[in-house]
């Protein structure tokens, strides 16, 4: 080990040059297999206009026949379909998630359509947090469903971009990678095309929304990440057709006037999508994701559930420390519910005993206006009676005197 002493000392470490091989320089090869051997993930979402040609795209990037069914322009409301497929180039094995609108575009309601994608997004952010708040965390199995990046799909009217474009991405700009995309490029011209691109672009600062940004700071891809900034929106082509150029079979589009060629950089932006998807910037899609994003979405979430890196006093408060202050909060808080259920029930109980005394004297009070009315009834009934009994005596005593009065006059006829 050379003497270190003319070296500049930083930070107290050591710069020390190995004068032999020892094997530390194969790390990145070892990190290469694992993640060869692992395989990858990617999640791509396709947002927009039902029939704006994001299945075709699709296909065209991966140059296989994913066979999607046409959606229909009758959809209640705006959906979701999440295809996934395993793909392998070379030894590289590609897992890919694809999530496409349905229905977009076709609502009338604008906050109907932008939520269900909202949800979506903010739901695997959720189940990304939950996997991670595991005691036994499955990584090694667990499949990342989060967003990587989002082709939003403009109509290329050549005119502005549409109002539920801007309160889309507006609402999905601080949770995805937005790559806005202008789709069937070949329909508009060369000229209407510049402009329609300066257009989106303006309407997207004025609106403050973030769009991907091709990162710059990696020396060896920096020249073609600025140029690809550039280019924003992406003006895009994509067919699975084979048609014949002179000699050669390209995938294009095939029109009376000429072939628009897929993959010709003077034709369209296709090629340059795909290396800036695939090739460049897929590991830094999927870096944003993790540590802007989701760190955005996770933060949002542990604030809520009340937790917090430093205390009322500018402290640093522990995650134990926090969750025993929530346990104790939560105790007080159950007691005091009970106290106040014990309270109304108390309360009702009285209201009720209340209720039963007052329905008790109102009864009592009937009974008793009740039995007065039925005593003076028999009163009324007796007095009657006594009249009816001396009626009956009276009645009585003027029949024996009558019937006197009759055997009188018949022995006085007799006589005569
Ligand atoms: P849904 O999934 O049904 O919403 O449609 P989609 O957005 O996936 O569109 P799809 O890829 O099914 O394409 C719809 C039609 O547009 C098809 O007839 C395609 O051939 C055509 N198409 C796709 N891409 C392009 C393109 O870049 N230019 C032109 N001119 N037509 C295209």
């Amino acid at each position: 080990i050379p003497n270190d002493e003319d070296t500049p000392k930083e930070e107290n470490i050591r710069c020390l040059p190995l004068l032999d091989h020892f094997g530390f320089e194969c790390l990145p090869h070892q990190l290469v297999n694992r993640s060869i051997q692992q395989g990858f993930t990617f999640n791509i979402l396709c947002v927009g206009e039902t029939g704006i040609g994001k299945s075709t795209l699709i296909d065209t990037l991966f140059n296989t026949n994913f066979k999607e069914q046409k959606s229909s322009h009758f959809y209640s409301h705006v959906g979701l379909k999440i295809h996934t497929y395993e793909l392998q180039e070379t030894n590289v094995q590609l897992k890919l998630t694809v999530v496409k609108t349905v229905g977009y575009g076709d609502q009338i309601n604008k906050e109907a359509s932008y939520k269900p994608i909202v949800d979506y997004i903010d739901a695997q952010f959720e189940a990304y947090l939950q996997e991670e708040l595991k005691i036994k965390r499955s990584y090694f199995n667990y499949h990342d469903s989060r967003i990587h990046v989002c082709l939003y799909f403009i109509s290329p009217t050549g005119h502005s971009l549409k109002s539920l474009d801007l309160l889309t991405m507006k609402k999905i700009d601080s949770k995805v990678n937005i790559v806005p995309l202008i789709a069937k490029a070949d329909t508009i011209s060369k000229n209407d095309l510049q402009k329609f691109k300066a257009k989106i672009m303006n309407e997207l600062a004025e609106n403050s929304i973030q769009i991907y940004q091709c990162p710059v700071d990696d020396e060896t891809i920096a020249q073609m990440n600025s140029s690809m900034n550039e280019h924003f929106p992406l003006a895009v082509v994509g067919s699975m057709e084979e048609v014949k150029v002179g000699k050669r079979m390209v995938r294009g589009r095939q029109y009376p006037w000429g072939v628009l060629q897929v993959e010709n950089e003077s034709h369209c932006d296709f090629v340059k999508l795909r290396d800036m998807l695939l090739c460049t910037n897929m590991e830094d899609l999927k870096e944003q994701t993790h540590t802007r994003h989701y760190e955005q979405y996770r933060c949002y979430r542990l604030r809520k559930m009340g937790f917090t890196d430093v205390g009322p006093d500018n402290q640093p408060i522990s995650f134990q420390e926090i969750y025993e202050a929530k346990r104790q909060e939560f105790h007080e808080q159950c007691q005091r519910e009970e106290e106040q259920l014990k309270q109304r029930f108390m309360q009702r109980i009285k209201e009720k005993e209340a209720t039963f005394k007052e329905a008790e004297k109102e009864l009592q009070d009937k009974f008793e206006h009740l039995k007065r009315v039925q005593q003076e009834e028999t009163l009324k009934l007796e007095e009657e009676r006594r009249k009816l009994d001396e009626e009956i005596i009276e009645f009585y005593k003027m029949r024996a005197a009558s019937e006197s009065l009759q055997t009188q006059t018949c022995s006085n006829v007799k006589k005569d």
